[in-house]
């Protein structure tokens, strides 16, 4: 049966990197790939066509979908707006309407990159991180929330750190599937020795894993200390499991141990069956938008991660990452890369290994 891939542009280089991504789909199917893809106006844009980030039409036509790939959303141009009639309103409107509450964000390097060490950072060779982090619940939405001015003046924020079991087992099974198809290993991150919810979070993991995933080597780890290894030794993990607040730190830092923005893909994902959210973790880069020299790598892996979670093609996604490294081998770089090829270059470079 034939799937559909809904392309979401948006803004700044998002349109550049998502027409690569476009033309990968369309060798693919060209290639026989049952997909169709549709496309449509998300962020920035669509603010500027009908004063809204996310129609009601683009996310009934989001949840319609097998898969959805956004470019990136935002820019100076829409900065001084009120919350909700800016880029990133939409953003957070699409992934509640999505209910997509597992954001995975592999941490790879590429070692045909490892040359490139010449760009003075950091670079793992042979690193291969997946993070499940839990992206709807936890202390950026629990309640009660807000800030408060007491009989004395000073004031009092709050936030609340809040997760169920059902919230925890339902991000920690992905996780635990995930794991399966790599080294059938996890290391869950939280803070139980300081917090009862941690503690929880740990017991309710552990208590998945002994009840249905008995194959499954799960480690726990307390999170600083996993900021801490993740620079020492950051090979020792596979696949890490952390709820919002501290996935969104840890996948961050070990984002930055591969090197650059330009490469990282990422996905969010619910219900199996349901349609997940792709997008490379880049913004919309206004410093380097309209120039064509975008590095269009993220954006086709995520692609990639659209085959293989949500488009029912692996093998695929297998092909696509391959092209992308063989591109690399070849000496391709866009110039976050060390190299001097515009978008529409390395793009072809890809294709070529297609
Ligand atoms: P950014 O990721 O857009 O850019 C940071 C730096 O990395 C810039 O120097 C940029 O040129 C470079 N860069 C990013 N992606 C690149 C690529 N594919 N190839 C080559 N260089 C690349 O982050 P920034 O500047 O903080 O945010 C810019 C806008 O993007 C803001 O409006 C922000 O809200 C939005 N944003 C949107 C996100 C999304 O759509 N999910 C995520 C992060 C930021
Ligand atoms: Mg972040």
């Amino acid at each position: 049966m034939t799937k559909t891939l809904l392309l979401l542009p948006g803004d700044g280089i998002g349109p550049e990197v998502s027409a690569v991504a476009r033309r990968v789909a369309g060798r693919l199917i060209s290639q026989g790939l049952a997909l169709q893809v549709e496309e449509a106006l998300f962020g920035g844009a669509s603010i500027d066509a009908c004063q809204l980030p996310l129609t009601p039409e683009v996310l009934a036509q989001a949840k319609a979908a097998d898969a959805v790939l956004m470019g990136a959303v935002g820019g100076p141009k829409w900065a001084g707006q009120p919350y909700d009639k800016r880029p990133e309103a939409g953003l957070l409107a699409l992934r509640a309407g999505m209910n997509v509450y597992a954001n995975l964000r592999p941490a790879r390097c590429f070692s045909a990159l490892a040359d490139a060490s010449s760009l003075k950072r950091v670079f793992v060779d042979g690193l291969d991180i997946l993070f499940v982090r839990e992206l709807t619940g936890g202390v950026y939405f629990g309640e009660p929330r807000g800030v408060e001015t007491l009989a004395d003046g000073q004031r009092r924020g709050v936030n609340t750190h809040v997760y169920t079991t059902s919230e925890i087992h339902r991000v920690a099974r992905i996780a635990f599937e995930l794991a399966r198809g790599r080294k059938g290993e996890v290391c869950s991150a939280e803070k139980g020795n300081v917090m009862e919810a941690g503690l929880m979070w740990r017991e309710d993991v552990q208590a998945l894993r002994d009840a249905e995933y008995p194959d499954i080597k799960l480690s726990h780890m307390l999170a600083d200390n996993m900021a801490m290894q993740l620079v020492k030794n950051p090979k020792q993990f596979d696949v890490i499991l952390t709820d919002n607040l501290f996935g969104d730190i840890l996948s961050d830092e070990a984002g930055m141990l591969t090197g650059s923005l330009g490469m990282l893909p990422s996905a969010a994902i619910g219900d199996p069956g349901t349609p997940g959210l792709y997008e490379p973790i880049h913004g919309s880069a206004p410093d380097i938008a309209g120039r064509g020299v975008a590095n269009p790598c993220a954006a086709v892996i995520s692609l990639a991660m659209a085959l293989r979670y949500s488009l029912g093609a692996p093998a695929l996604a297998d092909t696509v990452e391959a092209a992308v490294e063989a591109a690399l081998d070849k000496g391709a770089r866009t110039p976050d890369l060390g190299g001097t090829m515009t978008t529409a270059a390395m793009g072809d470079a890809i294709l070529a290994g297609l």
